[in-house]
Parts: C-alpha cells; sequence; structure tokens
C-alpha cells in the first residue's frame, strides 16, 4: 500500500523511503513491520470467532532470517522450515523449537537427525523414505516425536480456480488414490517412537478464491473419518497448508485471508457434524499474505535508453538477483516513484535489471511520472520470495534488509560486500 508523508515522498512503516535509501543505500529490502503484524493479528481474529484450536505457522521459505522469526514468535505464529538452513536460522533467533513444523520432500539423514536433536515440535513427513529413516533414527531412542502425514489430496488450486484431479502428479505427499498414504498411515501408527498429530494437505500459491480450500476440507475430514472407522484413529490436528493470494498489481483482488479461515472454518464444523469424529484444531501455513505486501524493493534509477517508436528503458541497480520472480513466473509488479508516489504519469517505461541478461526486466510496462538518474524507484509487495530467492548472479552482493516501524528503521541483514563474495573462495595456484 502505497503512503506518502507531508513532503509528498513514500513512507514505509512511517519513515521516508528516500531517506531510508540514503542512509542504507540500494538496492534495500524495506518491511513495514506494522503490516506483518496486521497480517497475524487479523488472522487470530478470524480463529478466535471460530472458536477453533489453532496454529498460524509462517511458511519461512517466503523470507528466513533472524528478524522475521523473531516477530513470528512476538505475533505468537509458529514456523515451517524446509531445511536445516531454515531450521538453524530460527535456533539463531531464539524461536521456541516446539512451535517449529518441519516440511520437505527429501529432508536428508542429516536434517532429520538435526530435527531430533533440536526437539522440533513436528515433522511432517512427506514419503516412505523419510518414514523409513526417521524410524531407523528413533530405534534406538527413547523418544516419541510428533509428527503429521503430508497427503497428495488430488486438489489443485491456482488464483480463481482449483482442479479436483484425482491422482495428482505431484513431487510432494502420499498419495491417496493408490493406497500409499493409507500404508503410511498403517506404518506410523504402528510405530510407538511416532505420534501422529494429523494429517497435512498443501493445495497451491497465490490463491485468490476459497473454494479449493472449502474441497480440500471436505476431502480431508471424509478421509479422517473413513480411516478412523477403520484403524480407530482420529487426528488431532488437520493441517490446510498456505497459498492465501495477495495484491501485486491492480488486477490482483485478493480476499484477506480471514475470510480464508472462516469458510473454512465453518465447512469444517459442518462436515465434522457429519462423522463421528471430534473437532480437530486447524493449522494453517501463510508465507505470502504475511509478508509479501509488507515488502518494498528500493533501488536507484540509473541509465535511460530510448528507443524511438518501441519502448524506453530505465535500468535500475538490481534486478534478477534481488527479485528473480518476474523472470521465472512472470511475475508482474508495480513500483513508484519514491519521491512522487502519486504524480501525474508522463510516460510509460520498462524497469530493467542490472544484470547480464536480456530477461533480467522487472517490470514491463510501468507508469511514472517525470524521474531522472539518481530517483529512488520502489518496487512494491516484494516481501515474499523476493530475499529468499536471491542469488548472488554476476558476482553481485544480495542487498541489506531493513525493518521499519513507527518511524524508526532497523537494519536487519547487511548488505553482502565483495569480501562477503569471496569469503568461501580458496586459491588455486
Ligand atoms: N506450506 C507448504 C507446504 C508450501 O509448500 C508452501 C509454499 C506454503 C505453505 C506457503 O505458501 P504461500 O502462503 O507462501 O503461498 N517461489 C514461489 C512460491 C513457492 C511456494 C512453495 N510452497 C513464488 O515465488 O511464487
Amino acid at each position: 500500500m502505497v503512503k506518502v508523508n507531508s513532503q509528498g515522498h513514500l513512507t514505509i512503516g512511517g519513515c521516508d523511503a528516500l531517506t531510508l535509501a540514503k542512509e542504507f543505500g540500494t538496492p534495500l529490502y524495506v518491511y513495514d513491520v506494522g503490516q506483518i503484524r496486521k497480517q497475524f493479528r487479523q488472522l487470530h481474529r478470524a480463529f478466535a470467532q471460530t472458536g477453533l484450536k489453532y496454529a498460524i505457522s509462517y511458511a519461512s521459505k517466503a523470507f528466513s532470517v533472524k528478524a522475521i522469526d523473531q516477530v513470528v514468535a512476538q505475533e505468537h505464529g509458529h514456523l515451517d522450515v524446509v531445511s536445516a538452513g531454515e531450521l538453524m536460522t530460527a535456533v539463531a533467533a531464539g524461536f521456541p523449537m516446539k512451535n517449529i513444523s518441519f516440511h520437505g520432500n527429501n529432508k536428508t539423514p542429516a536434517e532429520l537427525e538435526l530435527a531430533l536433536k533440536q526437539h522440533v515440535g513436528t515433522i511432517i513427513i512427506d514419503n516412505f523414505y523419510e518414514l523409513e529413516l526417521l524410524a531407523q533414527l528413533l530405534d534406538n531412542k527413547n523418544t516419541r516425536v510428533n509428527v503429521m502425514l503430508r497427503l497428495a489430496p488430488g486438489i489443485s488450486a491456482h488464483t480463481h480456480e482449483y482442479i479436483q484431479t484425482g491422482q495428482v502428479d505431484s513431487k510432494f505427499g502420499f498419495d491417496l488414490a493408490s493406497g500409499q498414504a493409507e500404508k503410511a498411515l498403517q506404518l506410523v501408527l504402528a510405530n510407538p517412537h511416532l505420534n501422529l498429530l494429523g494429517y497435512h494437505a498443501h493445495i497451491g500459491s497465490q490463491i485468490m478464491a476459497v473454494d479449493g480450500f472449502t474441497a480440500l476440507v471436505k476431502k480431508m475430514v471424509q478421509l479422517a473419518n473413513t480411516w478412523y472407522e477403520k484403524y480407530g484413529y482420529q487426528p488431532q490436528v488437520l493441517n490446510f497448508g498456505g497459498g492465501f493470494g495477495i495484491k501485486y498489481t491492480a488486477e490482483d483482488k485478493p480476499l484477506e485471508p480471514a475470510a480464508f479461515v472462516s469458510s473454512m472454518a465453518k465447512t469444517l464444523k459442518d462436515e465434522i457434524a457429519n462423522t463421528s469424529l471430534k473437532l480437530p484444531a486447524v493449522w494453517i501455513e501463510p508465507g505470502r499474505s504475511i509478508v509479501g505486501e509488507a515488502g518494498y524493493s528500493l533501488y536507484t534509477i540509473g541509465a535511460r535508453k530510448e528507443i524511438p517508436g518501441v519502448r524506453t528503458y530505465l535500468s535500475v541497480d538490481g534486478g534478477m538477483g534481488d527479485n528473480i520472480r518476474p523472470a521465472l513466473y512472470q511475475a508482474q509488479y508495480r513500483a513508484v516513484l519514491a519521491n512522487n508516489p502519486l504524480g501525474k504519469i508522463h510516460e510509460t517505461v520498462t524497469i530493467a535489471g542490472r544484470y547480464c541478461e536480456s530477461g533480467d526486466i522487472l517490470i514491463e510496462k510501468q507508469e511514472l511520472p517525470v524521474n531522472a538518474p539518481g530517483d529512488i524507484l520502489a518496487v512494491l509487495a516484494t516481501g515474499a520470495y523476493g530475499y529468499s530467492m536471491a542469488s548472488n548472479y554476476n558476482r553481485v552482493g544480495r542487498p541489506a534488509v531493513v525493518f521499519a516501524e513507527d518511524g524508526q528503521a532497523k537494519l536487519v541483514v547487511k548488505r553482502e560486500n565483495s569480501s562477503d563474495l569471496t569469503r568461501l573462495d580458496l586459491d588455486y595456484e
């Protein structure tokens, strides 16, 4: 969301974007921390109204650094991790391990061992290989570990549509139709070291409609009930994953994440009422919707290339190294001129990155007021899967990250400099 101060400059978390760019340099990721807290609080309120037990487990793949893990803990969120790196980030942040779920379709033996050593709250088992590894690791130990089974639910959703595929072609989770999921259930129930909390499924990302989620709730409840009748096991938790969509451009019309919660809760209660199951707790795993719109990328405008009758390229000092999403997914973004975000539109330009690749285009068509080299451009809603997917392509260091809240700005990740870039290199002389 674009907020402007009395000088007409863009503000983020109450800080003037031009001052931030000057103080910390560009490219720069800036997060409006109040916006992140707001997302959590809205979800907490929505769940409170349902009366359900619940957990909001932030999917840290969207943006994993110590500072965000600390904000998540402050906002009573749980945390999803998918690697030793994300787990150790949470450890370094002092995040309560009992509130962590460990995901991933190919957790290594070392990662599973680390998860056990760190007493991670829940391991979400994805496949038979992992189940076997975990059973081996726990064999001689006198412990019991909380696990969930990740199911491939045969439902996938993308933006406004969802499809019921029956048997989904996915690398994640146990397949239902072929009986693999049921086999996994039998193995887990038979293992005294594994305490099955319930079932998990994730249907997609950047989802703009509730029907995929309500279909998932129905399917999971029916399945849970069938298995209850067969095995006498009933889940304490159903985890419906993440995927709530956000607004990148004016064309995106996301629902409030709270709307997903209330629809899912209503469907859950209705469906459970038709079974002999008790109401389970509901866990969700939002990533993008927590941090996406809170994040801004600040760049300095540099070279301008006008090709008469074709287009004008404005190059900025970042690009695909700090935001791969346009190149990778044709993701659309919107930008404003930080010194004049509401200014009269003067031209339409293409925002190009600085990397040596023609595909390094951040925004194909961007309307801007009169601008000049040295001006600061702010790309909006870059908070999810920006920093977390950043690279050092062209041996360019990754930008710094600043958290802004109530007019105070704090550096939470330093900018990578050239010695950082050669830090791991060894000589060959
Ligand atoms: N839970 C599970 C099991 C997931 O696989 C994901 C995302 C999430 C939660 C969080 O989904 P979210 O609420 O953030 O949509 N790099 C891609 C997104 C990949 C998402 C992978 N899984 C992008 O930049 O759009």
